[in-house]
């Protein structure tokens, strides 16, 4: 994975369904997607579209039952098990409720995922870099319950990309917040993708958060009902500040 501009993404065809029989749901249904390296792209739709679904498969986390996803030209869809956990190692993951251990500081949050990697001490100089990064200096020995939820946040996000991953995937991870802090939270997503070349996948409810990234999907019923450009051709990173009309 090019850890300079990020992972381009390419989905065709992908089909996920729960159940059998006449319960059978399909939660994303023949969704082909092409998405650029280093590109911010929400996904929108209302609860149940299938949202979640597609990005546990981008990511890895569930399997299809039919397509394909290929990041930087890898088939993962079709990786065995050994290549399937590398891959997983290399995505980035941020959940709406942020997910930190309650019983470690800060500093252990953000490198606990890594440590069966590597010595220790190369994980605290990068987790306390990604602190930094996330404007959270000074409160490495602190305890997530001492933290607000941006807080929290920030240090999933500095945990998310412990292990420098091309691609992040963010399930609604604005959606505990206030609008402010919400909107805090992206402007530190979009830095860090100018900073760290990542490929950013959102999903969100608040058209305020989607109107601000590069592309817009929509699913309904797990099919794609609109993909909207939303840079009109500027720089992916210099789309500040448009208009938030969008219908979600
Ligand atoms: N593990 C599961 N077992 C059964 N149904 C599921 C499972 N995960 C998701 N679903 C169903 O798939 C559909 C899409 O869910 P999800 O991807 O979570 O949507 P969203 O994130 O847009 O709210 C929903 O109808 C949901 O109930
Ligand atoms: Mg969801």
């Amino acid at each position: 994975m090019s850890e300079q501009i990020g992972s381009a993404i390419s989905v065709d065809h992908l089909t996920r369904r729960f159940g059998a029989g006449a319960d059978q749901l399909t939660a994303v249904d023949d969704v082909s997607l092409e998405i650029a390296a280093g590109s911010v792209v929400a996904l929108t739709g209302p609860s149940g579209s299938g949202k979640s679904t597609l990005l546990h498969l981008i990511g890895a986390i569930e399997q299809a039952d039919s397509g394909t996803v290929t990041v930087d030209d890898v088939e993962i869809t079709s990786l065995r098990r050994a290549a399937l956990a590398r891959y997983r190692q290399r995505v980035g993951f941020v959940f709406q409720r942020y997910h930190l251990l309650p019983a470690l500081t800060v500093l252990d949050n953000v490198i606990a995922p890594v440590l069966p990697r590597r010595g220790r001490t190369d994980h605290t100089t990068r987790a306390r870099e990604l602190l930094d990064a996330v404007g959270l200096t000074g409160r490495e020995r602190a305890l997530p319950a001492q933290l607000s939820g941006g807080q929290q946040q920030r240090v999933a996000i500095a945990r998310a990309l412990m292990g420098a991953p091309g691609l992040l995937l963010a399930d609604e991870p604005t959606g505990n917040l206030d609008s402010t802090t919400g909107s805090q939270i992206l402007d530190l997503l979009l830095d860090l993708r100018d900073q760290h070349g990542m490929t950013i996948l959102l999903a969100t409810h608040e058209q305020a958060i989607a109107a601000r990234c590069d592309r817009l999907v929509r699913l309904t019923d797990g099919r794609v009902a609109e993909d909207l450009d939303l840079t009109d051709g500027e720089d992916p990173a210099d789309t500040y500040g448009r208009a938030t009309q969008l219908r979600l």
